[in-house]
């Protein structure tokens, strides 16, 4: 029998292991008004299932990931953390909870916090350029690599989301609308985690098209749950402030489409994304209990 709690622990474990290494190095001889919070953003738990699904997506090459393979996929942890920083602060969704301690702007004051987070930026694009050098992958794939993170943490992926998530805020949105800034400000990064776990796998054109195709629908549940939970869940339980989004007149799924059928959604995308690895003959456990994960998770 597969054991997907034993999988989500020990690829955890390896991703925080990987992360404290990568943080050490790219790190050297850094101020500590600058490491004290990025570190505090990396390395403050979270369930780094962006990692974990960049991890997973690798797996479905038949190789197991090696330690060079991990540290590359720290990168989305480190963009996704920068994300939460700025995500927090008080000129957005101006948040005091993350992960079970003090937002870093509340530990670090806004100047640090919102610096430490700008630098996190070029850091990922860093770690992804170098530790593709270092694992011998043809620079030009590298280089494909980088491209692929900075498309779907930019303009037109996750900063463009954030930015149609603010200015939503207190207004009418369609349901179009409502798909297009989660599909950006969430799923773009987490189908960035599948696509570059694929690439770095190696997979065949095929495979990595089903394997995008399961991150998109992963990557837009994961944001409708996380709404749901928002609604559902409390401050203890989740480790950030709960409620939030009604306090700010968020555009989000229960808010436009009421919880059953928010609820519903997210169960119907995770069956999809299960349903696109099996139409491309993809048996991954790992994967499938991810999907699955990400509408069942309490936080
Ligand atoms: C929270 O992400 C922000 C969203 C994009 C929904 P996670 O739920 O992955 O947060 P951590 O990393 O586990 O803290
Ligand atoms: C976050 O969405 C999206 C990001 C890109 C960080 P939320 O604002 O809903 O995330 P939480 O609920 O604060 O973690
Ligand atoms: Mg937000
Ligand atoms: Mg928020
Ligand atoms: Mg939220």
């Amino acid at each position: 029998m597969y054991d997907f709690d034993a999988f989500l622990d020990e690829t955890r474990e390896h991703v925080n292991r990987a992360l404290t290494a990568v943080l050490d190095d790219y790190l050297t001889g850094v101020d500590e008004w600058l490491t004290e919070p990025i570190r505090y953003a990396c390395e403050g738990g979270g369930k780094r299932f962006r990692a974990i699904l960049f991890l997973a997506s690798y797996e479905v090459s038949g190789r197991a990931p090696d330690h060079r393979v991990s540290r590359l996929a720290t990168a989305l942890e480190i963009v996704h953390a920068y994300s939460l920083v700025h995500d927090d602060l008080p000129c957005m969704d101006d948040d005091d909870w993350r992960r079970g301690r003090p937002t870093c702007h509340r530990a670090f004051g806004a100047e640090r916090a919102t610096i430490a987070a700008a630098a996190m930026v070029p850091l990922a694009s860093w770690v992804v350029a170098e530790e593709a050098r270092a694992m011998g992958l043809p620079a030009a794939e590298s280089a494909v690599l980088v491209a692929e993170l900075s498309e779907a943490a930019g303009p037109q992926g996750m900063v463009g989301g954030q930015v149609l998530d603010l200015i939503s805020e207190g207004q009418a949105v369609t349901g179009d609308e409502l798909v297009e800034i989660h599909r950006r400000k969430t799923g773009a990064l987490i189908r960035a985690a599948a696509r570059l776990g694929g690439r770095v796998g190696r997979l065949t054109p095929p495979i990595l098209q089903a394997v995008t195709d399961y991150g998109e629908r992963v990557g837009l549940a994961f944001q409708i749950a996380d709404d749901v939970l928002d609604e559902e869940g409390t401050t203890a339980s989740l480790g950030k402030d709960a409620h939030s989004d009604r306090e700010l007149g968020k555009a989000t799924y229960p808010g436009v489409f009421g919880m059953e059928r928010a609820r519903a959604e997210a169960r119907r995308l995770a069956d999809e994304a299960i349903a696109a690895l099996r139409r491309a003959a993809i048996a991954s456990p790992a994967l499938e209990g991810l999907a699955i994960h990400v509408v069942e998770r309490e936080s």
